[in-house]
C-alpha cells in the first residue's frame, strides 16, 4: 500500500467502526411524524420522496444515552408513503404505532387509511376498522390517551387539498375495539389546519394556533375537547400578548 492508499483504507475503517458503532446517520427530512415507544423515538416518513416509506428510530434509553452520541437505527418499511399526517400509540399492550394515512401502497385514499406497527416484533399490518371510517385528510392532528383511544381533529380534505374543505370533525379511533367513533360537534371550533394539539393529564386536548387560509389564528382563542365527556369549549388566554401563528 503507498501511502495515499493507506490513508484511505484506514479512513475507511474508522467510517465503518463508526457506522457500527452509531446505527446510521439519516439523511434530513420534514413534515415526517413521530411516536415516543419504551425507550424509541420513532419517526415516520418524510416529504422527501426517498424517506416517504422510511421508519427510522432514536435510541432515547436513558441510563444509556449518549447525549453527545446518540444512536438512530432504521426498522421495517411503512407499506405506504406517508407524510404530513399523525402517527399515535395504542392497542392492548400500548406498544403499537398508529398510522393515519391518506395514501396506500396504490396512492390516493379517499378515506382515512390504519397501519399499525407492532414495535415489538417490528411487524406492519392493515387492521379492519368498523364503524363510519373519515374522510381523507392532511395536516390534521390527532392525539393518542393512556385506554387506547386516537382523537383525530381538523386538516384539508384529500386528494386535491384546497382551502375549500377543511375539517373540524373529530373521530376517536378506539384500538381496543378497532372502531371508528365520531367526536362532539357542538361547540366545535371552526376548521383549521397546521396547528398543534396537546393532550394534558386532566383530559383536555389543547389545540393551539393553526391556518384556516387568509389568517392565521390567535394564540389566545384556545379550543379544548374534554375526553372525559367528549365537550367542546373554548379557553380565551391572557398575559403575554402573542402574534397568530401555524
Ligand atoms: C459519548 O460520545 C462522545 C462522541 O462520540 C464520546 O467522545 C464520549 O466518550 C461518549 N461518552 C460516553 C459516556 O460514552
Ligand atoms: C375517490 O373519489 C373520487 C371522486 O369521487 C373518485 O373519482 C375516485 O375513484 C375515488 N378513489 C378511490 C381510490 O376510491
Ligand atoms: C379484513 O377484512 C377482509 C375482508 O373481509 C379480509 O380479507 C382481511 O383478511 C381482513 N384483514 C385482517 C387484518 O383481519
Ligand atoms: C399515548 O399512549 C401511550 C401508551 O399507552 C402512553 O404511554 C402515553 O402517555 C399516551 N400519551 C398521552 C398524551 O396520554
Ligand atoms: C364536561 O365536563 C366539564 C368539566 O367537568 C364541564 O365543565 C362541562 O360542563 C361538561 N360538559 C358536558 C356537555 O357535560
Amino acid at each position: 500500500m503507498n501511502f495515499f492508499e493507506n490513508y484511505i483504507f484506514r479512513w475507511l475503517s474508522i467510517i465503518l467502526v463508526w457506522t457500527a458503532v452509531d446505527g446510521f446517520t439519516p439523511p434530513g427530512r420534514f413534515r415526517e411524524s413521530s411516536a415516543l415507544v419504551g425507550n424509541r423515538l420513532y419517526f415516520f416518513g418524510s416529504q422527501n420522496i426517498a424517506q416517504q416509506r422510511d421508519n427510522i428510530y432514536l435510541d432515547v434509553t436513558l441510563s444509556t444515552l449518549n447525549t453527545t452520541n446518540p444512536s438512530w437505527f432504521m426498522s421495517n418499511p411503512i407499506p405506504a408513503e406517508f407524510l404530513l399526517a399523525s402517527s399515535c400509540v395504542g392497542g392492548p399492550n400500548k406498544n403499537t404505532i398508529y398510522l393515519l394515512n391518506h395514501l396506500t401502497s396504490n396512492g390516493d385514499s379517499n378515506t382515512t387509511i390504519v397501519y399499525a406497527f407492532d414495535t415489538v416484533a417490528a411487524t406492519w399490518s392493515t387492521p379492519n376498522i368498523s364503524g363510519q371510517i373519515p374522510l381523507s385528510r392532511q395536516q390534521f392532528q390527532a392525539v393518542n390517551d393512556t385506554n387506547g383511544k386516537i382523537y383525530m381533529f381538523g386538516g384539508f380534505k384529500y386528494p386535491n387539498p384546497s382551502f375549500n374543505v377543511i375539517f373540524n370533525d373529530i373521530y376517536i379511533l378506539d384500538t381496543l375495539i378497532l372502531a371508528w367513533i365520531q367526536g362532539s360537534n357542538v361547540n366545535a371550533p371552526t376548521p383549521r389546519v397546521d396547528f398543534t394539539a396537546t393532550l394534558l393529564n386532566n383530559g383536555l386536548i389543547l389545540y393551539i394556533g393553526g391556518t384556516v387560509g387568509d389568517s392565521t389564528i390567535y394564540m389566545s382563542e384556545i379550543p379544548t375537547y374534554n375526553i372525559n365527556n367528549n365537550s367542546w369549549n373554548t379557553m380565551i388566554a391572557t398575559g403575554d400578548t402573542l402574534n397568530s401563528r401555524s
